[in-house]
């Protein structure tokens, strides 16, 4: 959590921080601050709220906004409430050094308590003026230039960061460093930027250098970038890399909402999930990572799926597609519980690790238990180059593109297109399905972009569902099999965007404690489409219906029965079961959005959340 930026260079430094603040605020946005070096002074602003609150009070103020250095954060918090003191950049009692910090330093207490023996004064709660001040003690006790200061005390901190430092006293340099937060160097035209991912300098450079865990880098004006370990000081050559991301990619583009905007993506995001990947004429599935590893997936014992949130969903999907089609022992565990209950894990297991951000701290630790234990452990991320793709043995991107609304939407179905390729792959090589069935999945699923732009197209009969329940203080979500994750989701994103409380529940589950809910003020969603269990729904149906409850039905297209039953259908596109879970999302992700804008709620920026959590 927490987005970075910063610049050195000949331009104003101001506007590109301000913008990049922008850009990352997916990441937190709960306060923000600029530092800037005149060229003189090191002027800081910061403030509790957005980064526009930011750039209001530096209008107001009158503030000064020149200076061709600076760097800027924008903040989700861990130690320290949201107010304008524990803000970031964070200034050493001299008031000569400056820090900005994504992460958690864990040991700060105890080195707090030291500096206090030895004189250091506090102003915040939080972890990272501690850190700062650390460097300047190291600094001035070692007598050694800032770099140095930074190493050495980065090698005393227990915890996770991406960090960048700034000194006036050497003003033509900022130090950076990482370990467990992303941190990308963009390489310009005798100018530098730094920020937490590429978006924030994408209009001045293509090129970029992504830190490793445990590097530190001197980012010098006229002498480029030197990349060090931070633990034996040994130097790194740094690996520039070429981004393929365009800027359109990352702006509104005529929506209201990036969540709208990335809902209404996922017919071309799917399509550019399986391009290159899947031929149905030759009716082949080409995954390089799968290919180059296909023995020892094959000869797996079992998979076990790591993930959080939303991936975790598309997970459980995953567990019905491969124990259905693949016949290989699948188990989904949320990495979190996973990495700390001491899990038997043998060299024959593979483990599937799904992120969208490729930065979740929790997923890491449990992907690096995995393989410490000698599993094998496959990626199924968004981000290129992010933390995750990089510490997987191999892996497949979801090509879904930026995704930036907090609430993931094409991550989930790009997701589940990625590991029904994977499960198809392993069943055509293992000869658990037949030839035609293969075939007539690679089929169906070539049909899916379409069937989604189908599914798009009851937005404005959602936004009259969506009317209808907007005031519920409590909403049910029922599936079952393929479908009963994406009660799991449909529930999970009304929660996070409207604050209003939601159950998923499989259908059949009900009966055993959540239907003692169920009166005439709960909205109930149940997936009932025709394939799968469709007259087992049914039935679940008429049990809600006899207790009042109010149902919403997502149902195949041309549905009679449900339609007699409920109080609302809303229609999807035919498909095969394995692929429904693509189409019954739509319309789950569409109502949710649109109780959220009637809330009048932000949308893209949910209270309490970001984008990737990058701390435990
Ligand atoms: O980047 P990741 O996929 O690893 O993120 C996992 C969860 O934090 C994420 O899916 C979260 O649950 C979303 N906000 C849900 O919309």
């Amino acid at each position: 959590m927490c987005g970075i930026v910063g610049y050195i260079g000949k331009k104003e430094a101001y506007p590109i921080i301000l913008e990049g603040l922008k850009r990352l605020e997916y990441r937190g946005y709960d306060s923000a601050g600029i530092a800037l070096y005149d060229g003189e002074n090191l002027k800081l602003s910061k403030t509790k709220g957005k980064v526009s609150d930011l750039e209001n009070k530096i209008t107001k103020d009158k503030q000064l906004t020149n200076g061709n250095v600076g760097i800027g954060h924008t903040r989700w918090a861990t130690h320290g409430v949201p107010n304008d003191v524990n803000s970031h950049p964070h200034y050493s009692n001299s008031g000569e050094l400056v820090i900005i910090h994504n992460g958690i330093i864990e040991n700060y207490a105890s080195i707090k308590k030291e500096l206090i023996n030895r004189g250091y004064t506090f102003s915040s709660d939080t972890d990272t003026e501690v850190l700062i001040n650390l460097i300047e003690d190291v600094k001035k006790n070692e007598n050694v230039k800032l770099g140095k200061a930074v190493q050495i005390a980065l090698n005393q901190v227990i915890g996770a960061y991406a960090i960048a430092v700034f000194d006036k006293n050497k003003p033509d340099e900022i130090v950076v460093a990482k370990l467990g937060s992303p941190l990308a160097i963009g390489v310009g035209e005798d100018e530098f930027f730094i920020a937490s991912d590429a978006t924030p300098f994408l209009e001045y450079t293509k090129k970029a250098i992504y830190l490793e865990d445990e590097e530190m880098a001197i980012v010098r004006l006229k002498k480029g970038v030197k990349i060090r370990k931070i633990k034996d000081d040994s130097l790194v050559a740094p690996y520039i890399q070429e981004l393929q991301l365009n800027l359109e990619q990352i702006v509104k583009g005529g929506y209201d909402h990036f969540m709208l905007k990335e809902i209404h993506e996922q017919p071309e995001a799917i399509k550019d999930t399986y391009r290159g990947r899947l031929n149905v004429k030759e009716g082949l599935i080409r995954m390089a990572g799968i290919d180059d590893n296909l023995e020892r997936i094959l000869n797996a014992n079992r998979i076990i799926v790591i993930a959080c949130g939303t991936s975790w969903h598309a997970g459980l999907v995953a567990e019905y597609i491969f124990e259905d089609l693949a016949r290989i022992p699948v188990e989904v565990e949320y990495a979190s519980e996973f990495r700390y209950r001491n899990p038997v894990i043998t060299e024959k297991d593979v483990v599937i690790a799904i992120s969208q951000s490729g930065e979740t701290a929790d997923t890491l630790a449990a992907i690096k238990l995995a393989k410490s234990k000698g599993a094998f452990v496959f990626g199924v991320c968004n981000v290129v180059g992010s933390s995750i793709a990089r510490e997987t043995h191999a892996g497949a991107y979801t090509h879904a593109g930026p995704e930036i609304g907090v609430a993931s939407t094409k991550a989930f179905t790009t997701q589940i297109t990625v590991l029904t390729l994977i499960a198809l792959k392993l069943a055509k090589e293992k000869g658990t399905i037949s030839k035609s069935v293969f075939q007539h999945h690679l089929q169906e699923l070539e049909l899916i972009p379409g069937k989604v732009e189908k599914a798009l197209l009851q937005d404005e009969h959602i936004k009259t569902v969506a009317e209808t329940y907007k005031d519920a203080k409590n909403c049910l979500y029922l599936g079952r099999g393929y479908n009963f994750p994406v009660a799991l989701e449909g529930a999970l994103k009304l929660k996070e965007i409207s604050y209003i409380h939601a159950e998923g529940y499989p259908a059949a589950e009900m009966k055993h404690g959540p239907i003692a809910l169920i009166d005439e003020q709960m909205p109930v969603f149940v997936i009932a489409t025709k394939k799968g269990h469709y007259e087992k729904v049914v039935s679940n149906i008429q049990e809600i219906k006899s207790r009042k409850g109010k149902i919403i039905g997502i149902v195949t297209e041309g549905d009679e029965d449900v339609k007699h039953l409920a109080d609302h259908v809303i229609e999807v596109p035919d498909t095969i079961e394995s692929l429904t879970p693509l189409l019954t999302t739509i319309p789950l992700q569409l109502l949710s959005y649109h109780i959220a804008v009637m809330l009048d709620k932000n949308v893209d920026q949910p209270r309490n959340l970001a984008k990737s959590v990058t701390v435990e």
